[in-house]
């Protein structure tokens, strides 16, 4: 059941270009120029009527959604706020019926998940479920959503349900912003044919950094720390990075937004700090390249994700990955790819048990 894969994780990891496909099934046809996507449309008056919108979530999910925050704010110029569902229930938050709440959950079993939103549908906001297992209690509850159709995700790291969340967040902000004019056709059109293309992307990111990945963890097999930076989208993305690692590999690991670097981090890094750093064409590219000269001046080793052709960070770095060269908006899908990777490698080389992580469960269903 594992198809040849010594985990789970692994399987699932290959799996993005046919799950992130499944998700785009149906819903996005290029041909016609069209999103089709009944829960939102069906709906399209609470979207176009929100004063904002607020997401909730946990974990991976949680970082979805911030990657959500700056595709609907970018596309369809609506003003977004992310949050934990931990933090949101508990601080007796301002909500009216002007808002939509979208919920995302890969289990849609997770116990904050389904209490922030029961609080947000009491108080009167509209509320959508993006969740990945069909007819989940956060499925039901929920007045419409999208299903991520990732199929079953059976390592405790997500790792497909993650792009899937993606590419729903994609799906979703595309057809607001064509709706409502704040996305012009003709960009709307190149996007959707670049996001139909993604899939193959992410094969190809699969086949170039597997071994290449796979020879890096070799070297930080023994390393207590890790820091994991981006910018802009891959923010998130730099935010999930550290998140994969801590859970199977039990390093320390934190993601921080490379501008915020000078304002801590910074002094953590020396010749022992590996720094993760993802550094696309598109997106900051100038200011990541000041970032990369600081850390180069503190002797960190730089683990640089960029794209083909890359010269001014790969000239910085100790270790270079290559993806191809995206829309800013798709890159934290590619980039993740090959950390994913970094994670699991890593994990497997420490002998950690990498489907089942210690101290964790697949869903949380309690507080
Ligand atoms: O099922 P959910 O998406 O609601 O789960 C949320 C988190 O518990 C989950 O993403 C967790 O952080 C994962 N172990 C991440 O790999």
């Amino acid at each position: 059941e594992k198809g040849g894969y010594e985990h789970f994780m692994l399987k699932e990891i290959f799996e993005q270009p046919k799950s992130v496909h499944d998700t785009m099934r149906g819903r996005l046809l290029v041909d016609e120029g069209v999103i089709k996507m009944a829960g939102i449309w069906d709906h399209i008056e609470k979207f176009k009527n929100a004063n904002r919108i607020i997401i909730i979530a946990c974990g991976t999910s949680w970082h979805a959604g911030l990657i959500g925050e700056y595709l609907i704010e970018e596309y369809a110029r609506i003003p977004v706020e992310v949050e934990y569902a931990s933090e949101f229930r508990y601080r007796n938050p301002i909500i009216t019926d002007k808002d939509v709440v979208i919920a995302i959950s890969q289990s849609g079993e997770t116990a904050d998940t389904m209490a922030a939103l029961k609080l947000a549908k009491e108080k009167g906001a509209f509320i959508y479920g993006i969740c990945n297992v069909v007819d989940s209690s956060i499925a039901r509850i929920t007045d419409a959503g999208s299903y991520t159709h990732a199929g079953p995700e059976i390592g405790v790291a997500s790792t497909k349900a993650f792009t899937a969340q993606l590419t729903i967040l994609t799906l979703i902000a595309f057809k607001l912003g064509k709706h409502n004019g704040n996305l012009g056709n003709a960009d709307f059109m190149s996007l959707i044919a670049e996001l139909d293309a993604i899939p193959k992307r992410i094969e190809d990111v699969l086949a170039s950094t597997n071994e290449l990945v796979q020879d890096i963890a070799k070297d930080f097999v023994s390393t207590t720390n890790f820091l994991y930076l981006g910018r802009g989208y891959n923010y998130p993305a730099a935010l999930e990075g550290a998140l994969k690692l801590k859970e199977i590999s039990y390093i320390h690991a934190e993601g921080y937004p490379a501008a915020e670097m000078k304002h801590g981090p910074i002094a953590l890094i020396d010749e022992n700090m590996p720094i993760v750093i993802i550094a696309p064409k598109k997106g900051h590219y100038d200011k990541i390249v000041s970032n990369v000269q600081e850390i180069k001046a503190r002797k960190g080793k730089i683990i640089a994700v960029v794209n083909k052709g890359d010269t001014q960070v790969s000239a910085m770095a100790d270790y270079v990955i290559e993806i191809p060269e995206t829309s800013e908006c798709f890159s934290p899908i590619v980039a993740s790819v090959p950390l994913q990777l970094l994670a699991y490698y890593i994990a497997v080389y420490r002998g950690a048990n990498v489907d089942q992580p210690r101290n964790l469960a697949k869903s949380v269903t309690v507080e």
